[in-house]
């Protein structure tokens, strides 16, 4: 047996005599995947940000902090905090619809292109910015992915301050969607009489530079009334956000069993890296998603009983967004500035399943 200091010696040096295969350094993994991956193309370097609505000020705020000279990842994450710290916006951090229990379980995740790091953390209690802890996870700790009190724990030791996420508004919203429950409920069922603009909601947030480099964060309460310890895609990495510093990002807002299954985040990066432009990516995944949803979320057309936005960025400035049924928007801000566009969609608003 070899201990792991003899093993990394001999790995050493077996890499240098070339019997081993040699670690890409960052130049190099992507000129490799340009040569093989990234269709042909003039790169222009134009700035760009795009999220899902609630970020309009949100991309504007990380749009002038990138063209100022930040980092991808912290430009977005100082944008997506302004939603965070928002009570007004129940889907995401302080004032977040909580769990069936009336506790607020946050969850997030984000990527950094240039470095090829990940963070994320799920069912966060208490602390009102997950996207930060998100970032702390990547930058302080060899770990991808924290949870629960482990995640909490995480983030008090590094003085992240603790509050009471759950608002007065919030909290009587779950009063009366408790309210309605009865020894009959099934726990699948929604109540169509509590109505509430954010059952589900979340802010995902992509970004590209000057110099090419993406990043993407995406962050949420997640579902409202979730079962306690339920994560959504927003804390995975490959369905809630993905990044590929060759290629772009792109990520997603909507009911997030559905994207985990197709893994959004990644297939939509993947669809760019095979020629797809953001917004054809962004509708392939969606088409994917459908095929990959349980016959009791589809109508007897086939068509899906929920909805879910995917949102992306190549690497050249390109941007595209994508939702199931016409009449979503999103956000986004380049050198034109930061307005809302329609989202591309693959049924008629019309056509939603009531
Ligand atoms: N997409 C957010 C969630 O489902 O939790």
């Amino acid at each position: 047996m070899l201990d792991r200091r003899s093993f990394l010696e001999t790995s050493a040096l077996l890499s240098a005599l070339g019997f081993l295969p040699r670690a890409l350094s960052a130049e190099e993994y992507e000129r490799d995947v340009a040569r093989r991956d990234v269709p042909a193309g003039p790169f222009r370097g134009r700035p760009c940000v795009v999220s899902s609505a609630n970020g309009i000020a949100g991309v504007k705020l990380a749009y002038d902090r990138i063209t100022a000279g930040t980092d991808t990842l912290d430009a977005i994450i100082a944008g997506v905090n302004l939603v965070e710290l928002d009570p007004n916006d129940q889907s995401v951090g302080l004032g977040g619809l909580p769990n069936e229990e009336g506790v607020v379980q946050l969850d997030a995740s984000c990527m950094h292109g240039p470095t090829r790091r990940a963070g994320a953390v799920g069912c966060l209690e208490e602390i009102a910015t997950p996207s930060l802890v998100a970032k702390a996870v990547m930058d302080y700790t060899t770990h991808v992915l924290l949870v629960g009190a482990g995640a909490k724990k995480f983030a008090q030791a590094l003085g992240f301050k603790t509050q009471t996420l759950l608002t007065e508004k919030s909290r009587q919203d779950w009063l009366r969607w408790k309210s309605r429950l009865n020894k009959g409920d099934n726990w699948l069922d929604h109540d169509d009489d509590v109505k509430i603009n954010w059952t589900h909601g979340t802010i995902n947030m992509n970004a590209v530079n000057a110099a090419g480099d993406v990043s993407s964060v995406t962050t949420t309460s997640g579902l409202a009334w979730k079962l306690d310890g339920r994560l959504g895609d927003s804390p995975i990495h490959g369905a809630g956000q993905y990044t590929d510093n060759a290629i772009g990002a792109a990520g997603s807002t909507g009911l997030g069993e559905m994207n985990i299954k197709a893994c959004g985040g990644f297939l939509t990066v993947e669809f760019m890296r095979n020629g797809a432009t953001p917004e054809q990516a962004a509708l392939k995944t969606l088409e994917r998603m459908v095929h990959m949803t349980e016959a009791r979320m589809l109508d007897e057309k086939g068509r899906p009983r929920y909805d879910i936005q995917v949102y992306a960025v190549a690497k050249d400035g390109r941007y595209g967004s994508a939702t199931m049924y016409e009449g979503a928007s999103f956000a986004v801000c380049d050198e034109k500035g930061a307005r809302l566009e329609k989202c591309a969609f693959l049924f008629k608003g019309a056509e939603r399943p009531r």
